[in-house]
């Protein structure tokens, strides 16, 4: 299975204040792009550097950079925004490509009304972002269209995500790394992971 559940202390501690039913939307929303930066770090362990000999304080120092292209973030709208900042704080210069998908009442499966990415897929890592991973329908629906506009090298970075979402990720795009501070028990007959956060958009943005 292509998951990994980070435990560094530092996420279980925040995910435990997340998980609180009277978390202000402030808490929230702060510790959703913490636990973003923290899953970030651990997503990018095998980024490409390469050395280079730049002119340091007692003459020539070798050092590294990162190589290649920029990544492209991709949030998933619209939770996927209250993550965005906390990669950004690890990965400045990274480009943002957008997704929006809202769920189809009829046929219950994800229907795209914004797709916007950025050029050169093929030469870039891509970040998914998108606090919970449930059913797993979004995030393979933004798998599909990434790969088809090119992308090869593609992470997916959720809070928390339920056997079925990671299962569903798996089967189709077994190639994609699932990378989240929590596999958790299982959804419910609504689509909410258990225990999980509630509605993380709701929360992230103050809604409801
Ligand atoms: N989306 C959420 O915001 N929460 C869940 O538990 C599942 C999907």
């Amino acid at each position: 299975m292509n998951v990994k559940e980070i435990r560094h202390p530092l996420i279980r501690h925040k995910l435990g204040l997340m998980r609180r039913s009277d978390i202000s939307t402030k808490n929230f929303r702060e510790l959703a792009q913490e636990v973003a930066a923290l899953l970030t770090y651990e997503a990018t362990q095998d980024m490409a550097v390469e050395t280079h000999t730049i002119q340091g304080w007692c003459g020539d120092v070798d050092v590294e950079k990162l190589s290649g292209k920029k990544v492209t973030v991709v949030p998933i709208l619209r939770a996927g925004l209250g993550m965005l900042d906390g990669v950004l704080s690890l990965v400045p210069s990274a480009k943002v490509s957008v997704i929006g998908l809202a769920r189809n009442e009829e046929t219950l499966e994800a229907d795209t009304y914004l797709e916007k990415l950025v050029g050169e897929l093929n030469q870039r890592m891509a970040l998914i972002i998108d606090p919970m991973l449930a059913t797993g329908g979004s995030m393979v629906a933004t798998i599909d269209m990434l790969k088809k506009a090119g992308a090869r090298d593609i992470r997916a970075l959720v809070l928390v995500a339920a056997p079925e979402g990671i299962q569903r990720v798996n089967d189709a795009h077994p190639d994609v790394q699932i990378y989240t501070a929590s596999v958790d028990q299982r959804l419910n007959e609504h689509g909410y992971i258990i225990p999980g956060l509630g509605d993380a958009g709701d929360k992230i943005f103050g809604t409801k």
